[in-house]
């Protein structure tokens, strides 16, 4: 028996790029925006530095240095005035996300935009689907859901994203969309959705923190693993065109696991949480944060996923430039 020399092929910067096996690319990105209802000015988000509520008539400077950053996809979150019972507003053709989608599309119709069709940043209870009692409610939340993912699409939305993590909310919004003359817009389901501490610094800049309770009734306990994989084919079997997995960074084996059971492309949400902490840490000078983010990142897609939506993407893009 002879020992391996694995450093043969780390020599020299040429051999370690010649058996790279994982590669970022600005393609792969999907950048998350926040656009709030009746405000003036942009607003950072105390918990993510770097991340802001924008108001409308801002949120085409922003888009403008997404695009030419060469970043080709964006998810949409809105922040109402009005919220109600039943997030009326998330429905609505005025609504804030409906005028944001119009107005992106209509300056830029190249840039892919995704709405989120969730109610919590709509609703006054702050929960995801419609409450009977104090028990969110699936069936009669899902009606409600495909008015939501109908209106976006008419708006112009390119690709429909729930996140309410109702059952049977691919099934109801495919067929909604098909009526609706929408067959060919795609659904990117949060199909594997664990109930995360990760999701705190989005509740600040969704405003969607539940009022009572918690979400664990509809998002998923995240000691579960196989529970995972069967979301994640019922969603598949419902007409789902792409899968998430969300948070990304605690759930990589989950990530591994639905790489082995699905062809469909496989989406990893790098969440709130996850950039708070490498921001935080960078901000104390405890860790390098471009190192760190390449890393992270790297490593999501290592374990199987194909896009990833990141706070990070437009930092990332700027990385990889000064990589090339
Ligand atoms: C809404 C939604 C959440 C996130 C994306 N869509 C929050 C939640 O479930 O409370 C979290 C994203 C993040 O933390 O970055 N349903």
């Amino acid at each position: 028996m002879i020992f391996k020399r694995h450093r043969r092929l780390r020599g020299s910067d040429a051999l370690r790029d010649l058996v790279r096996e994982t590669y970022l690319q600005t393609s792969d990105l999907i950048y998350p925006l926040f656009i709030k209802e009746d405000i003036e000015e942009k607003q950072e988000v105390t918990s993510m530095p770097g991340v802001y509520q924008f108001p409308l008539n801002l949120l085409l400077i922003e888009v403008e240095e997404i695009v030419n950053l060469g970043i080709k996809s964006v998810i949409l979150f809105g922040i109402p005035k009005e919220k109600d019972e039943i997030g009326s507003q998330a429905s609505d053709v005025q609504g804030i996300v409906q005028r944001a989608i119009r107005l992106i599309k209509e300056a830029y119709p190249q840039l892919l935009v995704i709405a989120d069709t969730c109610l919590c940043e709509f609703t006054s209870h702050g929960h995801c689907g419609l409450l009977k009692s104090d028990q969110v409610d699936n069936d009669s939340s899902l009606a409600r859901l495909a008015e939501v993912a109908v209106s976006q699409a008419r708006a112009g939305a390119d690709i429909i994203a729930p996140s309410n993590a109702m059952d049977g909310f691919v099934y109801v919004i495919r067929q909604a969309l098909d009526e609706a003359g929408f067959q060919n817009i795609p659904i990117m389901s949060y199909a594997i959705k664990f109930a995360s501490s990760f999701y705190g610094p989005f509740r600040d800049a969704g405003e969607s923190a539940p009022a009572f309770g918690n979400r664990k009734t509809y998002q998923m306990d995240p000691a579960n693993r196989l529970e995972a994989l069967r979301e994640a084919r019922s969603d598949e079997e419902e007409g789902a065109d792409f899968l998430m997995v969300k948070p990304a960074l605690a759930f990589l084996d989950i990530i591994r696991d639905l790489r082995g059971q699905t062809q469909l492309p496989i989406v990893a949400y790098n969440v709130s949480g996850e950039y708070a902490m490498i921001k935080a840490a960078s901000q104390q000078g405890w860790i390098d944060e471009k190192s760190v983010v390449l890393e992270t990142l790297l490593g999501i897609k290592r374990a199987g996923a194909d896009l990833i939506i990141t706070y990070f993407a437009k930092d990332l893009v700027r990385y990889l430039k000064e990589e090339e």
